[in-house]
């Protein structure tokens, strides 16, 4: 018989007009759907069994265990599966044979998209999981910095980042990207509190676009 790979789709920053062609065909073929309950909640039209994905990812993937080789799995990330995701777990459970990875948008694309700033030599750091095992300061020379900021029990270390290279850098605080309520803006210091979804961006000034 022949094996169903899993297939990893990234589903884009949150707006479904950012969830490609090619995620909803396979989302649309999955027999059983896997994912955190706001992305799950985003496709109420398909009518697969549902994996909700919650703090205990282990018990996830038994659950999906039950299902693999036999059922079409749809695993579903929030933006880019290569990005702090569901996809490493998965791929390490299951093996990189058995699974397809679909690419998706990034927060962190979206945020350069917005403030019009090409990508390319970034630092890219989660604050997400947990705070960057690297010191804030040691960062100065870098150009252009995105963290991936949603988490609140790491704010201090991003309020620290922007302690350090407050002198050097542009801070744009990217929330709730593509969503209805998306805001985009530069700030001179970090808010107390940040959306769940929230990219830092640390420009140095005067670095060319
Ligand atoms: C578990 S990581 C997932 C990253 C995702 N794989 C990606 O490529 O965007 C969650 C983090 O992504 C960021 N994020 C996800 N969606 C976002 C959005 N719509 N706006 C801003 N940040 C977002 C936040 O920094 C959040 O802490």
């Amino acid at each position: 018989m022949e094996i169903k790979p899993i297939t990893i789709t990234g589903c884009g920053p949150g707006a479904l007009e950012y969830v490609t062609p090619m995620a909803m065909r396979a989302i649309l073929q999955a027999e059983v759907l896997v994912g955190a309950r706001r992305l799950l909640e985003s496709f109420p039209e398909v009518e697969a069994q549902r994996i909700v994905v919650g703090a205990d990812v282990p018990q996830a993937l038994d659950a999906m265990a039950e299902h693999f080789g036999h059922r079409r799995i749809v695993v579903l990330v929030t933006g880019d599966p290569g990005l702090c995701s569901l996809a490493r777990p998965v791929i390490q459970r299951f093996g990189r044979d058995a699974c397809r990875v679909i690419p998706g948008i990034s927060s962190v694309h979206a945020a350069f998209a917005c403030i019009g700033t090409d990508w390319f030599g970034a630092r890219i750091l989660s604050a997400h999981d947990h705070a960057p095992e690297i010191a804030p300061a040691s960062l100065i020379s870098e150009n252009k910095i995105a963290v991936l900021a949603g988490n609140p029990a790491n704010a201090a270390w991003v309020q620290a980042l922007c302690a350090a290279l407050f002198a050097t850098h542009d801070f744009y605080l990217c929330e709730n990207l593509t969503l209805a309520d998306e805001s985009v803006r530069r700030i001179d210091c970090l808010p107390m509190t940040l959306a769940s979804r929230t990219i830092l961006l640390c420009i140095k000034k005067e670095t060319p676009l």
